[in-house]
């Protein structure tokens, strides 16, 4: 019955097998693929692939298969540097050169912003990293299984954590810590299920290395955890961390901080803390957003961290306020304005949209945001806007948030003029991309070449102008990225799919993959 349901939606059901080429790479890391028209998603699917293979799931119309077997490699295809793909979850791009993940990285970005309607027309640069040890920040995963104690990672959409003895992503240092944490807790089997992992935090340029393990013992077992140690004596911090909502640390050896130099001034940061997680460009990052907030008026420096924009800001010049909810992050940067005499920064301790209704707006204000993955979201962006800000600075490490927020902040009248990425996470899907936003009156926006926003469903091929049917089935975002643009005019189809739009007096050349359109797209 429910073969029946996937396969009328779809035309496809669990466990078809079918021989698919890859047209592209999509967000999370897998790939596009289309049988007769259908998306088909395949985990770790580079661009030019050709494989055989079997149909793994359909819900709603969406269809996710996996290779078997890989008959034909895409032209950027590589051999893994790393022995554990695809077994461990870490990275999806180990097979795909760097410079293809720069360029698909790219291209992500680009049709995530469009797909939510906030299309950037201008080049990206795409700041690259080298590939190997520049991870600062590691959360690694205790695993006990057949006898067996594993840290690593944890096997892609599962719970089983792939012991890796040596990760590409990690220094030397902290291969080394790890490595050193489990042979002492290998040890001890009567503590393997109380571990449950153990997060890494090492300074940029080396010689502080913080282990913080996560452990489910009462309070007064806790202390003896600092045997620890011994297995890694490179750690020049342990400590541990305990307990429900919120969680207890309690340092164990050594100082729980690493410290950074970033723009000329000193911070330091609780391996509890927030910290970007690349050492090579955590220092390119700041400057650049530093560099976009125009100087010369007051600084809300939201999502603020330990102060990563907010000190080098205020070294500047700048007077800053800084919120921050987490508690270890607001102190390290109450101390980092402290020690750095920068008495203009003041860090208020507490949740972004209370803080953006309790502090009081002034005139010209600059704003820098940098949410967690989940972005800003609809009613923080209200707040910032409804404050008439000079200039937005958005850091995102999520596209898809990226865009949907952006297209919230193009309602309200402010759109990017400038758009730099980072590839802070060489070898993952992840991508870091900072954007300034400037208040533009309504009729500026066509002479910043920014098309009108989506307001209404797309038209579909057969349909006329409002059809809600996909002929694809599911109305995945790719499929449906072209559609978005609000009272346009199809003037012209070709049978490729391509098309011709007419809006606002201007005209939009847009490709759909698939079957030509017509109808009038309101
Ligand atoms: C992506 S990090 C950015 C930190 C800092 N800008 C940096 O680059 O180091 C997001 C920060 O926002 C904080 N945070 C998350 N949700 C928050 C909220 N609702 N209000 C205030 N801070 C929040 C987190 O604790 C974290 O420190």
């Amino acid at each position: 019955m429910k073969r029946k349901r996937a396969e009328k939606t779809t035309g496809l059901a669990p466990g078809d097998a079918l021989e698919l080429r890859v047209e592209k790479g999509v967000y999370r890391g897998l790939g596009l693929a289309r049988h007769q028209g259908q998306v088909v998603f395949i985990p770790r699917g580079l661009p030019g692939d050709r494989v055989r293979a079997r149909v793994e799931s359909v819900r709603a119309g969406y269809v996710e298969g996996a290779t078997e077997a890989l008959l034909e490699g895409g032209p950027d295809r590589r051999p893994s540097p790393c022995p554990y793909v695809p077994r461990c979850g870490g990275c999806a791009y180990q097979e795909l050169t760097y410079a293809g993940q720069l360029g698909m990285k790219e291209s992500i970005l680009r049709e995530s912003l469009a797909r939510a309607g906030a299309p950037w027309p201008g080049p990206i640069e795409v700041a690259p990293s080298p590939e190997e040890g520049w991870r600062i920040r590691a959360s690694l995963h205790v695993g006990v299984g057949e006898g067996r104690l594993s840290l690593g990672l944890r096997r892609e959409g599962t719970h089983e954590v792939v012991d890796l003895p040596r990760c590409l992503q990690l220094s030397g240092a902290m291969n080394l810590a790890a490595r050193g944490l489990k042979g002492a807790l290998e040890g001890r089997p009567d503590l393997w299920r109380k571990v449950s992992g153990i997060d890494l935090a090492e300074s940029p340029a080396g010689g502080d290395l913080v282990a913080a393990v996560a452990a489910n013992l009462e309070p007064p077992a806790l202390p003896a955890l600092a045997f620890l140690a011994e297995g890694a004596p490179g750690l020049s911090g342990l400590g541990v961390v305990s307990g429900g909502r919120p969680k207890r640390f309690l340092a164990l050896r050594g100082s729980p901080y690493i410290r950074a130099d970033v723009l000329g001034v000193s911070l330091r940061a609780h391996v509890r803390s927030f910290f970007q997680g690349n050492r090579y460009l955590v220092e390119a990052l700041a400057r650049a957003v530093v560099e976009l907030v125009p100087p010369g008026g007051p600084v809300l420096d939201l999502f603020a961290g330990v102060g990563l924009f907010a000190l080098p800001l205020a070294a500047r010049g700048d007077a800053v306020v800084a919120f921050e909810i987490g508690s270890s992050a607001a102190e390290d940067a109450l101390e980092n304005a402290r020690a750095a005499g920068l008495g203009k920064v003041r860090v208020i301790r507490g949740e972004v949209g209370e803080g953006l209704r309790s502090w009081p707006g002034q005139a010209g204000e600059r704003i820098v945001l940098d949410p967690p993955r989940t972005g800003a979201g609809g009613e923080v962006v209200a707040a910032i806007v409804a404050r008439r800000p000079e200039a937005v600075v958005y850091v995102s490490c999520d596209p898809p948030t990226l865009g949907r927020d952006l297209s919230a902040f193009a309602r309200a009248g402010y759109r990017p003029d400038r758009l730099q990425a980072f590839d802070l996470f060489p070898d993952t899907f992840h991508l870091e991309t900072v954007v300034r936003l400037v208040r533009r009156a309504p009729s500026s926006s066509r002479a910043g070449h920014v098309p009108p926003l989506l307001v209404l469903p797309a038209a579909f091929p057969g349909r006329g102008s409002r059809g809600s049917h996909h002929p694809f089935g599911h109305p995945h975002p790719d499929a449906l990225a072209p559609s978005r643009q609000a009272g346009a005019l199809v003037d012209q189809t070709e049978r490729d799919g391509s098309m011709t739009l007419s809006t606002d007096g201007r005209r939009w050349q847009v490709r759909t993959p698939g079957r030509p359109w017509r109808g009038r797209l309101r």
